[in-house]
């Protein structure tokens, strides 16, 4: 009986090796274990066996009825998810299929072109390229910032908070990676970041709840705003043309002082005025300034010791003056006749 109870678990596995179809599966598994199945077969005749000898009968008989279960549920596992991958039609690549002309291959998003094309100027001046989560903790996002839970400032940037986790909030600039890169490099740092942010807006042609950014940073001895100039101006000028200018003006931000509002002359007009630039002959393009002792502080850095200059790009807006589009929600609708354009 034992030798016939081997057998049978045998006989099971070699065929449920050849059957795919869960159904086939299925039956092959009555078959075996159901009420009018094998193994009961055998098992009739354990009634004429002695007791010390039923006793290891039966005991053998739940391991080859165990084997065969876990066998037939590895079994039906792989059949269920080749029938749904053949259903879906993914999954199975033929690497011989032809390409289909007419749907053509696609190409990186302006955006990315855009971040990809300044990567590589500011790496060729020795910047490194640094990155930060897009879910971002509260005190990164701001207290760290300088601009603390009660702070009007956090005004400025209205963000999405998560619910149930009350100190994170989707970033609302990529600012944080400032005081993420000085604790993880240290000093001296010359870093960019590019990413995607997000605020709390009512979208409208100029507004979208989903942006990106590139954030830079420069810390040594002795860095001054000349240095943070030379820079921005350095970078003007790639993006359009060795004419032009770069000029700064006073502004607040909370994590910077002085701050400044970066401007640019109007490539469209030359600096003459324009529709472009509302007549100034000027686009603000950036926001900059030297960092403030706090964050330096923030970030392990001593004051006294070290400073430097931070700067942040609207990777989307150098986007929508470079082609001149006048929608931003174009930018993250995913509309291939938007794309295909660039
Ligand atoms: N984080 C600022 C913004 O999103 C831009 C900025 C970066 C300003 C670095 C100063 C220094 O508006």
């Amino acid at each position: 009986m034992k030798e016939q109870l081997r057998q049978l678990k045998e006989e099971f596995l070699c065929l449920v090796e050849k059957v795919t179809d869960p159904e086939a599966l299925e039956t092959l598994k009555t078959e075996f274990l159901g009420r009018k199945g094998k193994l009961n077969a055998i098992m009739k005749e354990m009634a004429s066996l002695a007791v010390d000898e039923r006793r290891l009968v039966g005991k053998l008989a739940n391991e080859v009825k165990e084997a065969i279960e876990a066998s037939y549920g590895e079994a039906r596992g792989k059949a269920e998810k080749a029938k749904k991958a053949e259903k879906a039609g993914w999954e199975r690549i033929d690497v011989t299929q032809p390409i289909i002309p007419e749907r053509g291959t696609g190409h990186l998003h302006p955006v990315t072109q855009v971040q990809e094309e300044l990567e590589d100027l500011f790496t060729s001046m020795g910047f490194m390229i640094a990155d930060g989560p897009e879910l971002e903790s509260d005190y990164f996002n701001f207290t760290t910032l300088n601009i603390p839970p009660t702070h009007p400032a956090r005004d400025m940037q209205d963000t999405f908070y998560i619910e149930g986790y009350p100190g994170l909030v989707m970033r609302t600039h990529t600012s944080p990676v400032q005081i993420r890169a000085m604790r993880k490099w240290g000093v001296p740092l010359r870093m960019v970041a590019p990413g995607r942010c997000f605020r709390n807006e009512s979208t409208d042609p100029r507004h979208e709840h989903t942006f990106h950014q590139l954030e830079g940073m420069v810390i040594d001895k002795g860095i001054s705003l000349a240095h943070m100039k030379g820079v921005l101006e350095r970078v003007a000028q790639h993006l359009y043309g060795k004419d032009t200018k770069v000029r700064m003006r006073p502004k607040f931000y909370p994590f910077v002082e002085p701050g400044v509002n970066g401007e640019v002359t109007c490539f469209l007009c030359k600096g003459e005025g324009c529709r472009l630039c509302k007549k100034t002959g000027w686009l603000e393009i950036f926001g900059a300034g030297m960092v403030h002792p706090s964050v330096l502080r923030e970030g392990g850095v001593d004051p006294k010791e070290y400073s430097g200059f931070a700067f942040g790009f609207g990777l989307t807006r150098l986007v929508m003056l470079k082609y001149g589009i006048d929608d931003i929600r174009h930018l993250e609708s995913g509309d291939i006749r938007f794309l295909k354009q660039f």
